[in-house]
């Protein structure tokens, strides 16, 4: 099995080498046999050849049986032209695959209720999957641009739209896992002001008399989502959401779980295919090369592509349980740190720790 590594920018490189040294210890000692390989995206992929994504590291990720990725962007590409700026990259990469479901979780560590900014109780025991639609919706739509009016002024212009084939190979991807979970899905859209809103509830709805009526759905609007977020969490199980929402919600349900450092995300496209493995926070330009960045994140991706992607669940398990007991054993990033009993490290010392626990 072969897994492209793609760094990247800012924080990315430095927590890609903690997943690299996690690869390690899985092929020496639990018989994983990954082969690595990596090259460049995003500025990284501007400064090398610049484009964010080049042919032929498409085609890399193509050939190989998942992509582990660190972040995009910096400061220095702000004054790019629009069309290769570093996140294009990153948006290219997701159609070039056909990545259609986005798999965000927002799991709360008990070793780190205290970091949300949310009260323990309402927090404690949060596990959300956030299933995002990827590849359609607005982000992509066509027509889209800004133009110029014949009274000088500008217009600028882009297409939320979604047909019944695209809604349902996601929605059936929520309900799928839904299964594996509690069993509960919440479809969210804006149906009450958008066409595009009324179609999903529509398909899902059929999909799931269809399919899945052993799932319970219930459908809710976005902006009521976000509220819910805050003032419930806990009664969400799976919320399946198009690309828009999905961006904001899955970033609001992050923060919920006070560790934006340790959320990991998976992209997965048709079965068979090469899926994508990234942490959620972004590049962070203000700490890269410092030595100081949360590596977390990066190596629960490498566990979510052992479990959804290369079928060694048994692995993402243990990789997840390192993880989760190097916090209960104190350890944290500057992002996290603070609080009794604890002892910061860095990227390094935190990548260690994890290791040392899959190795002993
Ligand atoms: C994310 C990011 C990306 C997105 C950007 C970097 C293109 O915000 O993964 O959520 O908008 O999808
Ligand atoms: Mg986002």
């Amino acid at each position: 099995m072969k897994m492209l590594l793609l760094p990247g920018d800012g924080i990315g490189p430095e927590v890609i080498d903690e997943a690299r040294r996690i690869i390690a210890v899985l092929n020496t000692g639990h018989g994983l046999g990954l082969e690595v390989e990596s090259a460049e995206i995003g500025g990284a992929s501007i400064e090398a050849h610049g484009v964010p994504l080049a042919p032929h590291v498409l085609a890399q990720a193509k050939a190989s049986h998942a992509v582990l990725m660190g972040a995009v962007g910096g400061p220095q590409w702000k004054d790019v032209a629009y069309h290769l700026r570093p996140e294009q990259g990153l948006l290219d990469l997701r159609k070039g695959l056909g990545l259609f479901a986005n798999l965000r979780p927002a799991v709360c560590f008990g070793a780190l209720a205290d970091a949300s900014s949310l009260k323990r109780e309402v927090i404690e025991g949060l596990d959300i999957l956030i299933v995002r639609e990827l590849i359609g919706g607005v982000y992509f739509g066509e027509p889209r641009g800004i133009e110029e009016l014949p009274d000088g002024t500008r217009r600028g212009f882009n297409t939320q739209s979604y047909s019944t084939g695209e809604i349902e190979r996601v929605a059936r991807t929520a309900f799928t896992l839904a299964r594996q979970r509690q069993g509960r899905v919440c479809s969210v859209e804006k149906a009450n002001v958008m066409e595009s809103g009324v179609l999903w509830r529509e398909t899902v709805t059929a999909l799931h008399a269809a399919e899945f009526s052993d799932i319970e759905l219930s459908h809710m609007y976005a902006d009521n989502c976000a509220m819910q977020l805050v003032r419930h969490p806990r009664q969400f199980d799976v919320i399946l959401t198009d690309n828009l929402f999905g961006d904001i919600l899955s970033d609001e349900a992050a923060m919920l779980t006070g560790s934006l450092g340790m959320l990991p995300s998976a992209a997965l496209g048709a079965p068979g295919q090469p899926g994508l493995f990234e942490p959620i926070h972004g590049s962070a330009p203000d700490i890269a090369g410092k030595g100081v960045a949360n590596p977390c994140a990066a190596i629960l991706s490498l566990a979510m592509a052992l479990r959804y992607q290369l079928e060694r669940p048994d692995l993402a398990d243990l990789v997840e349980k390192a993880v989760s007991d190097c916090l209960a054993d104190g350890y944290r990033t500057a992002d996290l740190a603070g609080g009794p009993d604890t002892r910061q490290v860095g990227t390094q010392g935190m990548g260690e720790a994890i290791a040392a626990r899959l190795a002993g």
